[in-house]
Formats: C-alpha cells, sequence, structure tokens
C-alpha cells in the first residue's frame, strides 16, 4: 500500500513537471552558451529562480513547477477556501506556524504575500513524499464533514490544509515549507528570490 502511494505520487509529480518545462527553458534562455563552458554558472542555474506565469491559473487550480528539482505548487485558493482556513484552526498542530519553515513575509494566516496565491514546496515533512492536492470540501475518502480541502499525502496519510498547515495526529510534524518568492507583476511570481530582493 505505501509503496503504491509513493510510486504513484512520484508520477504525479513527474506528470505535472513535465508540463511546465517551458517556463523552466525561459529562464534559461535568458543565459545562452555560458552554461556550456562556466561550471560556477552551470550550477548557478540548476539552482536559479523559476518565473511562473499565473495569468491562467483559474480559482481553485493548482499548478506544479520545479525548483531546484523540486516540486512547487501554486495554488490559487477560492474564496470558500480562504474562509475555510480559519474554521478548521482548531484541529490544526501549529495554526500560527510557529514551528514551520516560511519567509517571514509569508508569516500570516493565510501564509501568502496575496492571500489569493499560495506557493508552497510541493514534499511531505514526514519523509518527503508528494502531497496530493485534494480541495474538495467534504471529501468522503478524507474524513467527510472534517474536511475543509487542502493536501493529503498518500504515503502514511498525513493531511494539510489550504495553507499548506499540517492536522493533528498524523505523521507529519510540521507544516509544509513555504519557498522564497517574490512578485515582479500581478501575472508573474518567480519562485526563489525574496520579496525584497
Ligand atoms: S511522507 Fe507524507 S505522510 Fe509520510
Amino acid at each position: 500500500m505505501s509503496n503504491d502511494g509513493v510510486n504513484e505520487g512520484r508520477r504525479r509529480v513527474l506528470t505535472a513537471l513535465t508540463s511546465v518545462v517551458g517556463a523552466a527553458g525561459v529562464v534559461g534562455a535568458a543565459v545562452p552558451f555560458v552554461g556550456s563552458w562556466n561550471p560556477s554558472a552551470k550550477a548557478k542555474a540548476a539552482g536559479a529562480p523559476v518565473e511562473v506565469n499565473i495569468s491562467k491559473l483559474e480559482p481553485g487550480q493548482m499548478v506544479t513547477i520545479e525548483w531546484r528539482g523540486k516540486p512547487v505548487y501554486v495554488v490559487r485558493r477560492t474564496q470558500e477556501a480562504l474562509d475555510n482556513l480559519a474554521k478548521g484552526e482548531g484541529k490544526l498542530r501549529d495554526p500560527g506556524s510557529e514551528k514551520s519553515e516560511q519567509p517571514e513575509y509569508t508569516k500570516n494566516p493565510v501564509r501568502s504575500i496575496k492571500e489569493e496565491y499560495l506557493v508552497l514546496l510541493g514534499l511531505c515533512t514526514h519523509l518527503g513524499c508528494a502531497p496530493t492536492y485534494r480541495p474538495e470540501v467534504g471529501a468522503e475518502d478524507l474524513g467527510g464533514s472534517e474536511w475543509m480541502g487542502g493536501f493529503f499525502c498518500r504515503c502514511h496519510g498525513s493531511k494539510f490544509d489550504l495553507a499548506g498547515r499540517v492536522l493533528q495526529g498524523v505523521p507529519a510534524p510540521v507544516n509544509l515549507t513555504v519557498p522564497p518568492y517574490k512578485y515582479i507583476s500581478d501575472d508573474v511570481i518567480v519562485v526563489g528570490l525574496d520579496q525584497e530582493a
């Protein structure tokens, strides 16, 4: 069961990652030829910031991009999802994200710069599987009326809300990580650069 969960989780991530090669390619195209002869530039490119165009993301949708070899989830939350965040706080392990990793500028109840858009590292804080996006409120397999929408890790059953905050009673010890990111326009987020930079 757990192996299937791991494999399925990986498959999902890989499938999603292939769809954003174009976006990462744009970043690479800005430094033509340099990487072929300068190893330090190559190393730099591997950790380079990644631009994400969010203009076509509909409310409720999520896109996965790759940054430093890791999946990053960008979710456009609906107003209902935002309203539900406060309702589910009593069931969270660390509602204020005191023990969790996120940039200072996302240390707020919705864990984001603009409340509509959530940016998270798509790696479970238990053992690193990729949690599945499960925004549907009341999903029967995730607790029925208790479930307010969020992320579910199939590997060992960890659950997170739609701010990436971990629920009580699951193996994951802390909330999902928020990576550094900033807006360079209303439609474009750069993952890997701090807002102040
Ligand atoms: S890796 Fe997610 S619950 Fe274990």
